[in-house]
């Protein structure tokens, strides 16, 4: 059996190994997955050892993604735009690889499992930190029509449009900016949740056929999803499906196969 396992501080929430069991029960492949926890300072040696000994890859999760991404030999554009990995594997030379799969999660569960057109669209995402730059960095390859970053601090928004400045135009206000036309999708890439509170932004941004989509995700709805339901939005969404996809995309990597995706997602729901 080849081992593989997320890594993180908290890491008790996890939902990972539960995922990744199933994928290789469905797909007939021989893996165990653990939950680590792994304080900052041991990380990099914890990873070192981890494939030393043979493991097949890694999930890292906070507060590791930053670290994982420096300590890669290899990385993908979507990890350098995010400066952050989720995903690590060593290569057939073993050389460290690190990609970062939540970008690619977020956008197939908007336009796959939820049927949802990003191409052309009006994106706004809400939050300027490691969650919003993982999902960034997929979200400008589907061409959408504009992103518009909204961030408390303007300034770390400001820093976000420079980094991505070679791959996108981002477009970036803080919160008391008023809107000029309602946005086809709006993400909720702030981690406000945790703290039950709603980024304080113009209702004016939203319409009858916006998506809200909150990457984060709760048994109850969170107070984001509850404030696009309240403010009339077409459709609102949590990020359980994200993290169900970010998880396929490493399962292929690692595997070669990728995993249907609908009825994991439906066993967490239930
Ligand atoms: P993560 O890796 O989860 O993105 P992070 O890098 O610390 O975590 O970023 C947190 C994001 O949530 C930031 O955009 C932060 O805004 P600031 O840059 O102004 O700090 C945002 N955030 C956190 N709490 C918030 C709140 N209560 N309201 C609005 N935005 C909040």
């Amino acid at each position: 059996m080849i081992q593989y396992a997320v890594v993180g501080d908290p890491i008790a929430h996890s939902k990972s190994p539960q995922i990744h069991q199933m994928f290789a029960k469905q797909t007939g492949e021989a893996i165990t997955y653990l939950k680590e926890q792994v304080d900052e300072a041991d990380f990099d040696q914890y990873v070192r050892v981890f494939f030393a000994q043979g493991g097949g890859g890694l999930n890292i999760t906070l507060p590791h993604k930053e670290a994982a991404f420096s300590l890669a030999k290899q990385t993908t554009v979507q990890a350098q735009l995010a400066k952050a990995a989720n995903t690590l594997w060593m290569n057939e030379k073993a050389v460290l690889c690190a990609d970062n799969t939540d970008g690619a999660g977020i956008v197939r569960d908007l336009s796959i499992n939820n049927d949802i057109t990003l191409t052309g669209k009006r994106i706004l995402m809400l939050g300027a930190g490691g969650a919003a730059r993982g999902a960034l960095a997929s979200l400008i390859d589907v061409n959408p029509d504009r992103i518009l970053v909204l961030n408390r601090t303007l300034s770390r928004a400001q820093l976000m449009q420079q980094d991505f400045e070679s791959a996108y135009q981002l477009e970036v206000a803080d919160f008391d900016e008023k809107p000029q036309c309602s946005f086809d999708v709006i993400i909720n890439a702030t981690s406000a949740s945790i703290s039950g509170t709603v980024p304080q932004i113009d209702s004016g941004y939203l319409s009858e056929s916006t998506c809200c989509y909150d990457m984060m995700y709760a048994d109850e709805p969170t107070p984001f999803m509850e404030w696009g339901r309240s403010n009339g939005a077409g459709k609102v969404l949590d990020g359980l499906g994200m993290l169900v996809e970010q998880a396929a995309e490493s399962f292929s990597i690692w595997r070669g196969v990728r995993p249907d995706t609908g009825p994991v997602i439906q066993a967490l729901r239930s």
